[in-house]
């Protein structure tokens, strides 16, 4: 006897990683209240279940940085809903180091993370979205992709998110064909968790960062949300971009 078919879902069902807190919660919501099915995926179980559980989505624990782990839960989602037309690679950590202090352990724990987790996502949920000829891919990427952030200094956030805003380019001209789109969203400083990471709790570097802004403020998680909201799931004849939300900072 054949093996019984997943039911196809009737909604689009979207999975966000690391969106149990900031800018990935904040995509999640902006993607339930579009009517998607949300799958919330994040290393951190107490806050993506929280976070699952108010928005009506669904949790499953990943660190990304775990290829294995990121093919089971791509097989399990598309077992459970039958598809994936939506993944947003959000999943992200920061460091500061001059970078003569950047140790081999802290350079290959970014990476690994960023840029090759945000790849291994792209190939084990991109698979199935090949394999449907339909699917929308969003790595979160950042300004520090285009410039040398100051003045704290983190190259390799900066490389390994030059890479993310890459693979958007190079999937998206090797799947057009295969009618899965890749996209990228750079946000400037916006107001989350991470930013403690870096300084948020300093008024001297907050007054410098907001006077590198010419909207003069901190970026909110909804505002990047919305701008992943419409490259996910309008911008029907966008791929292999990076959508820069940055308050201005890059055009100045
Ligand atoms: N906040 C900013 O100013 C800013 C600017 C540019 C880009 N970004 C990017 O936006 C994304 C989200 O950042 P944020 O500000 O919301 O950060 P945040 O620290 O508030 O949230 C990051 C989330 O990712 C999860 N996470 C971290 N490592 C993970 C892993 N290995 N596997 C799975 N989940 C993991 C965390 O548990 C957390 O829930 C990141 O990729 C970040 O680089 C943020």
């Amino acid at each position: 006897m054949s093996e019984p078919q997943p039911q196809r879902s009737d909604r689009r069902v979207a999975v966000v990683t690391g969106a149990g807190q900031g800018i990935g919660y904040a995509i999640a919501a902006a993607l339930a209240a579009r009517g998607v099915q949300v799958v919330l995926t994040d290393r951190n179980a107490g806050t993506g279940e929280a976070a699952a559980k108010e928005l009506g989505g669904v949790f499953l624990p990943l660190d990304v940085a775990d290829p294995a782990a990121v093919a089971a839960t791509a097989d399990e989602v598309v077992r459970r809903f039958g598809q994936v037309d939506v993944l947003v690679n959000n999943a992200g950590i920061a460091h500061e180091n001059d970078a003569l202090e950047v140790t081999d352990e802290i350079w290959n724990r970014v990476l690994a993370v960023d840029l090759t987790g945000t790849f291994v996502a792209c190939r084990e949920f991109g698979r199935h979205m090949v394999g449907r000829r339909s699917g929308s891919i969003v790595n979160i990427s950042s300004i520090a992709a285009f410039i040398g952030s100051n003045p704290e200094y983190h190259v390799a956030y900066d490389v390994a998110k030059a890479g993310v805003s890459q693979l958007a380019r190079s999937l998206a001209v090797e799947w057009a064909r295969h009618g899965v789109r890749v996209n990228a969203v750079a946000p400037g400083r916006t107001r989350t968790p991470i930013l403690d990471t870096v300084g948020m709790d300093d008024p001297e570097r907050m007054t410098q960062w907001i006077g590198q802004i010419p909207m003069g403020r901190l970026l909110e998680a909804d505002e990047i949300a919305a701008a992943v909201v419409f490259v996910a799931l309008d911008g029907s004849a966008m791929t292999g971009q990076t959508l820069l939300v940055d308050g201005g900072q890059i055009a100045q």
